[in-house]
């Protein structure tokens, strides 16, 4: 399909160009040959030289060049290939290139070309979703330009959403797809936005561990990143709705459109919950700890004598029992706990979903070797009153997703009797 195939491949400045030499590996197998221009901000991600080794070919960087222009002039090198692809191509490029701007050598050389152009853009998520990148990217697909991706998932920054760049084959697929190889049927060229299927729905999330203080300077806490909860709040939001993320103490950014409450200890959570009420949806993934300090000294312990100090503990209040269980004019619709198991994960789930009363238990492993404490995936099953669906091993950002489409399938079943609800303002620390 490739095979004596022409590809000039610009390489812009984003994280994601050391894909880029991974393409040009693949792309070769392949039998095709491929070209490079790379930006200037491209160079401070991958070198020319690796560039070069790998396409067997001299790279492209300035329009000056006496030389380079010489040997193949920019409009030349910009109609000798069969297909452009820009990969990665950041919000600068897709930018420059949606006001046809000329100002380096790979934005001339997408201006000069008379070729098709595939782009791959690769972003912060803030950045892709940003209106400006939107209209850049409507106006360029106007113009015919094809795109690949961008993916969901973690970004090199740490925040979850759509802007990580397609990954090497199925920039490939995309490519072959140029050239009249059908498209395989999970790779759509620019993946749109999530529907607004939660425009209108007020949903809470509970996200990260609880800090229990012992003392000003101590605390008992857990090992949760919370980047399950913060990935639900971000796939929710995606999709529309208002969302209040009330979060234990985390590293993670503040994900974008969300209403974030940051709180130290359960029962800050606890009323930070209760105030945001009323909501059409409360997802509880917040590692929440069972226990505090009876009596939390108000001064530093000291090592006074030679026992240690036992410390006295009372069980919090449970935060996803309340709310399930609360009156019916305050309860959510629809009130999602989790459940993290070692063994007989399901089983387990099944008596939490009636020990709670909550209407679905999400029951991930965390059983040794799981990697879902910390870690970028998770297994999960979903259990409802009416089954159970076991999920595979996703990424926490494709759990998340899932989540919110089933959320989003639950109210437009049963829309008719889900009120209506008016924004709160919180009293919460935020
Ligand atoms: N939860 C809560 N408030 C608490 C404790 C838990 O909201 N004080 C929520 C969690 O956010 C999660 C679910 O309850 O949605 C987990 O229930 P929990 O009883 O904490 O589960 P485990 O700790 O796994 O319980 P057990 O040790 O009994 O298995």
């Amino acid at each position: 399909m490739l095979k004596g195939k022409r590809i000039l491949l610009v390489i812009s400045g984003g994280i994601a160009a050391y894909k880029s030499l991974e393409l040009i590996r693949r792309l070769r197998e392949r039998g095709a040959s491929v070209r490079c221009a790379m930006t200037k901000a491209a160079e401070q991600f991958v070198t020319p030289l690796s560039v070069s080794s790998l396409s067997g070919e001299k790279v492209s960087t300035d329009i000056f060049s006496l030389t380079d222009e010489a040997e193949m002039g920019h409009i030349e090198l910009s109609r000798d290939a069969d297909l452009v692809v820009v990969a990665p191509a950041t919000a600068n490029i897709l930018a420059r290139m949606a006001q046809g701007l000329a100002d380096d050598m790979a934005t001339t050389l997408l201006l000069a070309t008379d070729k098709p152009i595939l782009v791959a853009p690769a972003m912060n998520v803030r950045m892709w979703l940003h209106p400006a990148t939107q209209r850049n990217v409507e106006q360029l697909k106007q113009d015919g330009v094809a795109f690949v991706g961008p993916n969901d998932g973690e970004m090199a920054c740490g925040e979850y959403g759509p802007g990580r760049m397609a990954e090497p084959l199925e920039i490939v697929a995309a490519i072959e797809a140029q050239f009249g190889k059908p498209l395989p049927k999970h790779l759509m060229l620019v993946q749109p936005p999530p529907a607004q299927s939660l425009k209108g729905r007020k949903v809470i999330v509970t996200s990260g561990p609880t800090h229990e203080p012992i003392d000003p300077v101590r605390y008992i806490a857990n090992r949760s990143s919370g980047k399950q909860g913060h990935a639900i709040a971000a796939a929710l939001a995606a999709r529309g709705a208002e969302v209040i993320l009330v979060t234990g103490p985390v590293s993670l950014p503040d994900p974008p459109g969300v209403k974030t409450i940051h709180v130290e200890a359960a029962r800050d959570m606890f009323s930070a919950c209760f105030l945001n009420l009323p909501a059409d949806a409360a997802i509880f993934a917040a590692a929440v700890a069972d226990w505090r300090v009876a009596v939390e000294a108000s001064q530093k312990l000291k090592k006074t004598s030679d026992t240690p100090p036992t410390l006295r503990l009372a069980e919090n209040p449970d935060i996803l029992r309340a709310i399930a269980t609360t009156d019916a004019k305050r309860r959510p619709t629809l009130v999602v706990g989790f459940a993290a198991e070692t063994e007989n994960v399901v089983a387990y789930a099944k008596k939490k979903l009636a020990s709670k009363g909550c209407d679905w238990i999400v029951a991930n492993h965390v059983g040794e070797g799981s990697d879902t404490f910390g870690g970028d995936s998770n297994r999960v099953h979903l259990v409802r009153q009416d089954g159970v669906e076991d999920w595979p091993r996703m990424s926490k950002a494709e759990v998340a997703a899932q989540l919110a489409d089933r959320i989003a399938a639950f109210f437009s079943e049963s829309a008719p009797v889900v009120k209506l609800t008016k924004p709160k303002i919180s009293k919460g620390r935020s």
